[in-house]
């Protein structure tokens, strides 16, 4: 089994990476001493799954536990299913020092994670993500969130777990597409911090896409590592930790124009990443090799590296409604190199209006050379 150390003080916590490492996660309780009652938050498809070895580890452990199941939709990260949460987390009996369990993706995580920050003002958080995306983001960095009607992840807290548990197992029954989501984000780290990385993923891409073990569990654990070094600088998303926003503000508006029924969270960070990049080399920034190098991923990974048909304009007038858009001014995340980026909010209209008609017309472009 591998660890990440996510070292933030009195909160730090440590990411366990393995296959089969489920059974552990009721140890883990018992050795920490928290109220021996748990509220164990998840969907039923995922329990069924892969729930065996963890409610065997939780009851070997005297784990006294409840399964909670939520809808499988990004609809039921809400506050109404927080509150049948929270209903269900009082008449359990449990107190503060008891644990909730996040076993599920991100939609599972952030809805589980939020009632862990809220129920009586803060109790335990184990995240057990169980999809690439969850794995190598939502679930390192205390982000929590439920959406509004009026938008995605409105109302939130931040509130780290107590652990991580990553098992690898969990990822041979997620379907191709959920792979490619967590990819942008995997191939997002390469470009915002890591050209070695980068270049390992450039030579690993059948590996990746046969979901070979070894290479899933290095590249999982690089990302887990790289997110947590940038989280550990800037815990509170004050500065640094907006790096990780590389690709997400064209992201976020792709998502919205589409009312996230077109794209997958990860796969929209692809087109982002590839607008980011061609309005990087359009301010002279890069070179149009790393553009290309990048595309070239992207596609080798079977991911689109366009929005054709999208309106070009709307996606403008979307992108500056962006809630991380403070006082109506976008934070650009730009590349210099891969591995190296810098924040911008300087951006000239016309760069951003010729790199998404660009993105919106109809042929997959090659960027120029
Ligand atoms: N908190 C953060 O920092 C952060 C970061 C990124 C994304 N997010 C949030 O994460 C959410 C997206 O997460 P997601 O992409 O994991 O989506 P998801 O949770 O909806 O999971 C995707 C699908 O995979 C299924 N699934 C999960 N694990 C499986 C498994 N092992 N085998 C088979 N199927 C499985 C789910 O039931 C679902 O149908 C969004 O709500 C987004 O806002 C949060
Ligand atoms: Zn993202």
């Amino acid at each position: 089994m591998e660890k990440v150390l996510v070292n933030l003080g009195a909160a730090s916590y440590e990411i366990f990476i393995g296959e089969n490492i489920l059974s552990g996660v009721g140890k883990f309780i018992a050795d920490k001493k928290f109220t021996a009652k748990a509220l164990l938050v998840t969907q039923e498809k995922i329990f069924d799954m892969h729930g065996k070895t963890l409610t065997a580890g939780l009851d070997a452990a005297n784990i006294d536990f409840t399964v909670a199941t939520i809808p499988d939709s990004e609809t039921s990260k809400n506050l109404r299913e927080a509150e049948k949460l929270f209903t269900r987390a009082i008449e359990f009996g449990l107190d503060r020092k008891s644990v909730v369990i996040a076993f599920g993706g991100g939609v599972v995580g952030d809805l589980a994670g939020f009632v862990a920050a809220t129920f009586l003002r803060g109790v335990n958080l184990i995240q057990i993500p169980t999809t690439l995306l969850a794995q190598v983001d939502s679930s390192v960095g205390g982000k929590t969130a439920v959406n509004h009607a009026l938008g995605k992840n409105l109302i939130g807290a931040f509130h780290q777990p107590r652990a991580v548990f990553i098992d690898l197992n969990c990822l041979s029954t997620l379907p191709e597409r959920e792979i490619k989501s967590g990819l942008g984000e995997v191939v997002k780290y390469g470009v915002i911090s890591d050209e070695k990385f980068f270049a390992y993923l450039e030579n690993n891409v059948d590996k990746i896409r046969r979901r070979d073990v070894e290479t899933l569990a290095h590249i999982v654990k690089r990302s887990c590592e790289l997110k947590a070094s940038v989280v550990v600088a800037d815990e509170r998303e004050s500065g640094l930790r907006r790096i990780l926003n590389f690709g997400h503000t064209t992201a976020h508006a792709v998502e919205e124009q589409t009312h996230y029924e077109k794209f997958r969270h990860g796969e929209a960070v692809a087109i982002g990443m590839v607008a980011a990049a061609r309005i990087s080399h359009e301010l002279g920034k890069t070179t149009s090799a790393n553009v290309i190098r990048l595309e070239n991923l992207l596609r080798r990974f079977d991911m689109m590296t366009t929005c054709a048909g999208l309106d070009a304009d709307k996606l403008y007038r979307v992108t500056f409604r962006d809630k991380k858009a403070v006082g109506g001014v976008v934070n650009w995340v730009l590349m210099r190199d891969l591995g190296d980026v810098e924040i911008s909010r300087d951006v000239p209209e016309r760069v951003v209006k010729k790199i998404f008609g660009e993105l919106c017309l109809n042929e997959d472009l090659q960027p120029k050379s």
